[in-house]
């Protein structure tokens, strides 16, 4: 990405601003409603029960007077008696009906009539509800009926007017509605401030960290630093922060293989030009009539080309990226041969070299990636042998091979001291393999792309004493229409 284009990119997270709600005042409104809604349920039954308990009042303090007044039970009350008692229940009519008799205590001169009865007797909840519902939005001036027990299985009966019932449950509902407000209005404002200690201003740090964050994400500085609560959002921030620095190490990273494939692509440029002129000087040694020199010149020669070719293919090709294998049929014996030749193993003297890969046996692949898959296995063994100081060590290099069916089995097997645990870990990874000093750690990696891309494998095996590296490579498929017109033919 080059700086213009970043240039046009717009700021990393610096759109997002918040909505006109926030989260608090979306819960403060959600808690007001809530508590309002819990109050109403609460109230339904409880006014209900609150004119229920009103006429039963009524009824009682009836009940006591038409019991007083009873002595008397053979005369009428005066009017004037009749009066006081209907004052004191602020009722139009009071009656009695005892053994089946009803008697009428004491009335008014022109009671209103009674439009709603009320049998306290018989008033399950929902009727109960329904009645206090009535009193309250038709209620108007209207005359109430209302029947209770008295004395056994007699019953009681008082008739009074609806007012003054009604202007008690108002005042009653008032209450409540005012006890609503303030109890849903102090639950809110507690629940708006808790919101804002505990999750918004949080989470709006965390926000303000991830956006400094994102404008420079290699500076460690801006890393989120967890506050160490033990909740939630701690457990967010340790993420976030995890996170943060496994990206920091992966950008870290790439820039570094960003700027070593550059370096590596300067580099291979003018290894190659080094390379062809090395190869134009070595062009003169093969008319040199030495016999030594006439034995090593054409592998020289050789082995320039392979470098410079593939010097070409990786500069060509833009990036380290390998070129499919061109596949042919390979005298294996004779690669290995020329890999012992090109790493001097061969009159090496210190190290016994080895080929016991068997001279008919052939392995289908490209014959320049094989080169290189074996050439970085036997330095790598070499490099083990070498280090060991003891003389008395046996220092043995032997690469063998076998066909079985279609797959050539290839092993790479030394006397040294076997893969260190460090590199055992990501020994097929770029650049995290090496345990050995001035190692890049690419050489296996390398071999592990180049059998991959021959659909093979590649593995340390577990057995050896030393180091024991295994390929297999299958041969190419071949198409079923081929080999059925072949053997038809
Ligand atoms: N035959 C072997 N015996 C012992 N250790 C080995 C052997 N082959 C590989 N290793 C270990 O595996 C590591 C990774 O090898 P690899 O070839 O990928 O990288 P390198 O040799 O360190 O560097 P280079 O990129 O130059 O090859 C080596 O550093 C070495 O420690
Ligand atoms: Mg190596």
């Amino acid at each position: 990405m080059t700086e213009e284009n970043d240039s046009q990119k717009p700021p990393i997270g610096g759109e997002v601003t918040p909505g006109r709600f926030g989260l608090s005042a979306k819960l403060l409104v959600l808690t007001v409603l809530f508590v309002m809604l819990a109050e109403l349920l609460i109230y339904v039954p409880s006014i209900a029960n609150f004119q229920k308990t009103g006429i039963e009042d009524r009824l009682e303090t009836a009940t006591v007077a038409a019991r007083a007044l009873s002595v008397s039970e053979a005369h009428a009350l005066s009017p004037q008696m009749q009066a006081t008692v209907l004052d004191e229940l602020d009722a139009y009519a009071l009656a009695i009906r005892v053994d089946g008799m009803k008697k009428l205590v004491a009335m008014t001169d022109m009671p209103p009539p009674v439009a709603r009865e009320i049998d306290i007797r018989q008033l399950p909840p929902v009727a109960a509800i329904r009645e206090a519902f009535d009193t309250l939005i038709s209620g108007n001036n209207r005359t109430i009926r209302a029947v209770g027990p008295y004395q056994g299985d007699g019953e009681i009966e008082v008739v009074f007017s609806e007012n003054g019932l009604k202007a008690d449950m108002l005042a009653y509902s008032r209450n409540i509605l005012i006890l609503s407000i303030a109890i849903s209005g102090l639950a809110a404002v507690l629940v708006y401030f808790s919101l804002r200690m505990l999750l918004v201003r949080p989470m709006l740090r965390v926000g303000r960290t991830l956006t400094a964050w994102l404008e420079d994400p290699e500076d460690q500085s801006r890393v989120i630093v967890p506050s160490g609560r033990r909740d939630e959002i701690g457990e967010m921030e340790t993420r976030i922060a995890t996170m943060q620095q496994h990206l920091h190490d992966v950008l870290k990273q790439q820039r570094r293989l960003a700027e070593l494939g550059l370096a590596v692509s300067k580099i291979n440029h003018d290894l190659r030009n080094l390379l062809a002129s090395a190869q134009l000087m070595s062009d003169r040694l093969a008319s040199i009539p030495d016999p030594t020199v006439q034995r090593f010149a054409p592998k020289l020669l050789a082995t320039l080309d392979r470098a410079i070719t593939y010097a070409q293919a990786v500069l060509s090709y833009g990036k380290a990226q390998e070129l499919p294998p061109t596949r042919r049929l390979i005298a294996l014996n004779r690669l290995v041969g020329e890999v012992g030749d090109v790493t001097g193993l061969p009159a090496h003297a210190s190290i016994e070299w080895v080929n016991a890969v068997p001279t008919d046996l052939e392995v289908d692949a490209d014959s320049d990636q094989l080169f290189r898959v074996l050439l970085n296995l036997v330095r790598n063994s070499a490099q083990a042998l070498e280090q060991s100081g003891d003389e008395t060590c046996v220092r043995r290099l032997t690469v063998a091979a076998e066909r079985t069916g279609s797959v050539v089995k290839i092993r790479v097997l030394d006397t040294g001291p076997g893969v260190p645990e460090k590199a055992r870990e990501h020994l097929f990874k770029p650049f995290q393999g090496s345990a050995r000093r001035g190692g890049t750690g690419l050489g296996l990696a390398i071999a592990a792309e180049l059998v991959r891309a021959h659909g093979g494998s590649i593995g340390l095996a577990a057995d050896g004493p030393g180091a024991i590296f295994e390929i297999e490579i299958p041969d190419r498929p071949v198409p079923l229409g081929e080999v059925r017109r072949s053997r038809a033919s």
